[in-house]
């Protein structure tokens, strides 16, 4: 594990926007791994910029998202798939058909997510797998007491993650239980990883993922086996390394 230190978001926001934009330079057709939540916001902007100055192209590059919340379809505007559209890929020069999210409103789920492991060994695999981490240590929605070699699955999610986004959801509006989420085998096999953590109230998270024991309590700690993952962090979130 990498572990790098930064002084505040935005500087985050452009270290990780580099290491993208040096791993599209090099390959324009990588296959990303992307990621939802506020964190990543800052970070696509700084892409969308770099595309719209002719820095960087994503014409072949195919992009996987981790997780969906099961039971929206991809027009809901809280689904992951039209945040992905709104935060990113409508504003950047991306074939959309080469973009996938897990599909929230999947017939059958379980069917669902043997195909979306299928769609990305089918591409070759995941060059680099952006993410995030909750407060509980979660990355996608793999949250604590997952299997540590778990793929791409339903996942109920806890009541402490539901509170945390329900600021995304109006007062009355339906905030889905369950998610399809990428698992965190699937993570483990990205050829690099890079998980972005800003602010202090994700600073007992990374304490637990850099510090403490290898545990499905916090499945950001699954990290550690990574032969190529780097941590990303401002100093609010390492107040506590
Ligand atoms: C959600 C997503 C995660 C994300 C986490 C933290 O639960 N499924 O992928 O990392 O939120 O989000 P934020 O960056 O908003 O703190």
């Amino acid at each position: 594990m990498q572990i790098v230190i930064l002084k505040d978001a935005s500087e985050v926001a452009r270290y990780g926007a580099d290491i993208f934009t040096s791993q599209l330079q090099r390959k324009a057709e990588s296959v990303l791994g992307l990621a939802t939540g506020s964190t990543p916001v800052a970070l696509y902007q700084e892409l969308i910029k770099r595309n719209q100055t002719g820095m960087v192209t994503f014409k072949e590059t195919t992009t996987f998202n981790l997780d969906e919340y099961l039971g929206l379809s991809g027009e809901h505007p809280q689904s992951y798939r039209y945040f992905m559209n709104e935060q990113l890929f409508n504003h950047i020069d991306i074939d959309k058909d080469r973009t996938h999210v897990p599909p929230g409103d999947a017939k059958n789920p379980v069917i669902a997510c043997q195909e979306y492991e299928a769609k990305i060994a089918s591409a070759g695999g995941v060059d680099i797998q952006l993410l995030g981490i909750g407060r509980n240590g979660h990355i996608g929605f793999n949250e604590p007491s997952s299997g540590l070699t778990s793929r791409t699955r339903v996942k109920t999610l806890t009541k402490a993650t539901i509170d945390d986004n329900a600021r995304f959801f109006k007062e009355d509006e339906y905030q889905p239980h369950l998610s399809i989420t990428m698992g965190i085998g699937t993570i483990l096999d990205a050829r690099k990883v890079v998980l972005l953590a800003t602010g202090e109230n994700k600073a007992e998270a990374v304490k637990a993922m850099v510090e403490g024991p290898l545990t499905a309590a916090c499945p950001a700690s699954a990290l550690q086996l990574h032969k190529y993952a780097v941590i990303v962090i401002d100093m609010a979130a390492a107040s506590q390394l």
